[in-house]
């Protein structure tokens, strides 16, 4: 069995931090979402890993995940020259396919409990293909289907008015008849080949499509309200580990705080991360907060926030909460006069101020 992780697209939603970066590198806590699809493969057992990149941010992904070796698993990079869709990936995927049956990951998807079991259910039932369905608030962004006695009837891509809350989460099981389906199928409405139109063709065809329902969380982490819950869902696993240097400070509850990292005067409350590197002087970071390698919090508090690595706060008279800074961000209070807020903030960007 192969794994397929889709990392191509364009990430419209998370601009501006998208404009520089490739949305399945923006890190919970502190790991790019990327890495946990990759790892919840090896922990399935396998070990033949392609992921579609895009043209603009392939390199980056590239250079992030490398060879897979420190996953323990083999990665191919397979370029899809534009985002066509989910289903257009599969087919761009063909030649590293070939007839082995493969679970598609979508790489800014985060699943909890990884999918080990499923795996192991799909090699059992060996249905034609395996979806997994959640219960969500706004099925309207999603994939939705209806069900009738346990068996898939339809499936619909984002539907206005949705029959059911079911949605389709970004983790699919697939035998080769998925490349079939997908030649089979026209563009949607947005332009693009859906998965969702390529598997509803299958259960048009009698084929056995197998839903299972979800029990742990799941995320897809396209917005920022997403990211942030993220962040809060991974971190809420992780186990106190301190090891950076603290003068006159205080590490409360499941905090990690990394090799390098140097706390003074200053107060971290778990669930929290502290990367390497990063420097807290009379600071104070708050619960579900994320701070990226080589950070600076001086005389400024943070709380349920994610700074990607090298971004500073400094000297702010309010707590910062709910962010989102991405790299080399320095937010600080303007001392000069005239007394002014001073901006230099790149395009999509959202300022809050008190
Ligand atoms: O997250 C679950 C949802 O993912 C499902 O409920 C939907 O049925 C499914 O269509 C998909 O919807 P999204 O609109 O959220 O997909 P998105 O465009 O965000 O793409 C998902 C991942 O696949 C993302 O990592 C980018 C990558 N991708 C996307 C496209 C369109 C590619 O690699 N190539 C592509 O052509």
């Amino acid at each position: 069995m192969k794994g397929l992780i889709l990392s191509g697209g364009r990430g419209t939603r998370l601009r501006p931090i998208t404009f520089t970066s490739a949305k399945q590198l923006v890190p919970v806590a502190n790991r790019p979402v990327l890495f946990y699809g990759i790892q919840a493969m090896a922990e399935a057992g396998i070990d033949e890993v392609g992921i579609i990149i895009a043209p603009e941010t392939g390199e980056e992904i590239r250079a992030a995940a490398g060879d897979g070796s420190d996953f323990g698993v083999r990665i191919t990079y397979i370029v899809q020259d534009e985002p066509a869709g989910l289903a257009h990936a599969v087919l761009t995927a063909e030649p590293f396919l070939g007839v082995d049956p493969f679970v598609m990951y979508l790489g800014d998807n985060l699943l909890q409990g990884g999918i080990t079991e499923l795996v192991e259910a799909f090699r059992t039932g060996s249905p034609d293909a395996l979806i997994l369905l959640t219960p969500v608030p706004d099925p309207e962004h999603y994939g939705v289907a209806e069900l009738n006695d346990g068996r898939v009837t339809r499936l619909q891509e984002k539907p206005a008015e949705p029959k059911t809350d079911l949605a389709l989460v970004g983790v699919y099981m697939f035998t080769p008849g998925i490349h079939e389906a997908a030649r089979a199928i026209s563009p949607s409405a947005r332009g693009e080949l859906e998965i969702t139109d390529a598997i509803q063709w299958l259960v048009d065809q009698d084929r056995r499509v197998e839903p299972h329902v979800v029990r742990g969380w799941w995320k897809d982490t396209g917005r920022l309200e997403d990211m942030l819950e993220a962040n809060r869902l991974v971190l809420d696993t992780i186990e106190r580990r301190v090891q950076g240097e603290l003068t006159d400070s205080q590490v409360e509850g499941r905090v990690v705080i990394e090799p390098g990292a140097v706390l003074e005067r200053s107060t971290v409350r778990g669930p929290a991360i502290v990367g390497a590197g990063a420097r807290l002087v009379d600071a104070y970071v708050g619960p579900y907060t994320a701070v990226g390698a080589g950070c600076r919090v001086e005389r400024a508090e943070v709380e349920h926030s994610i700074l990607l690595e090298g971004s500073s706060v400094r000297d702010l008279p309010a707590r910062m909460e709910s962010s989102l800074l991405g790299r080399d961000v320095a937010i600080r209070r303007s001392l000069g006069q005239p007394r002014a807020f001073r901006f230099l903030v790149g395009d999509r960007s959202e300022i809050g101020i008190v």
